[in-house]
């Protein structure tokens, strides 16, 4: 007797588990409203509150320049500015940036003329595939902006004294865009690429 009991009961929350689960993969996943300055224009959106910032790009808004490479922290193709600074949009949460101002690569042209970064990657061939390409972008400008602002890195020698643009070596570009990868080996005409855009800033 004791046995068929515990075995119905068994049986029971093994049915109940699976209603329950049931119900759970029927149910419609919560969406929260918000919107995003994207490259000038407000975007309004209804998402699910777990979707990073690329997937909004990319999926809500069409904005597929940004690419989504390994989708982990690691490449760095998916970079885009937020308020002007560089992130990795496959780890930032589309959530968190309500009312904040995004830059992707498709908006760095003015009135039809590339950004001079964009025009030096042309002039100095640093690309072959593409793929790495907007982040390598998008990275080099705010780079150039960090620069300018003072910001050292790990490859500036001498920290006593305010980094200046004209320091910017190309060791100095090496380590500051070592976050992004290009697995067509492009990197000696990205950092020229780099330094002509820095030199024109
Ligand atoms: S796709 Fe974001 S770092 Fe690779
Ligand atoms: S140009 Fe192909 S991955 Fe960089």
């Amino acid at each position: 007797m004791g046995g068929r009991s515990s075995h119905e009961s068994d049986a029971n929350f093994k049915a109940n588990a699976r209603d329950a689960l049931a119900k759970a993969a029927k149910r419609e996943p919560e969406k929260i409203s918000m919107s995003l300055m994207v490259n000038g224009q407000r975007c309004a959106l209804t998402i699910e509150p777990r979707m990073t910032l690329l997937d909004a790009l990319r999926e809500e808004l069409a904005l597929t320049g940004t690419k989504k490479g390994c989708d982990r922290g690691e490449c760095g193709a998916c970079t885009v500015h937020v308020d002007g600074r560089r992130v990795l949009s496959c780890m930032t949460l589309a959530a968190m940036q309500h009312g904040k101002r995004i830059t992707t690569i498709e908006g760095l042209e003015r009135d039809g003329t590339l950004h001079p970064l964009q025009a030096a990657f042309l002039e100095r061939d640093g690309f072959q595939c593409g793929f790495c390409t907007s982040g390598q972008i998008m990275s080099g400008v705010a780079m150039i902006e960090e620069a300018k602002a003072g910001w050292p890195s790990a490859a500036t020698a001498d920290l006593t004294k305010p980094f200046r643009l004209s320091d910017l070596s190309n060791t100095e570009i090496r380590e500051r865009m070592s976050g992004n990868l290009c697995r067509c080996a492009c990197y000696p005409n990205i950092v020229e690429a780099v330094a002509d855009a820095a030199g024109r800033s």
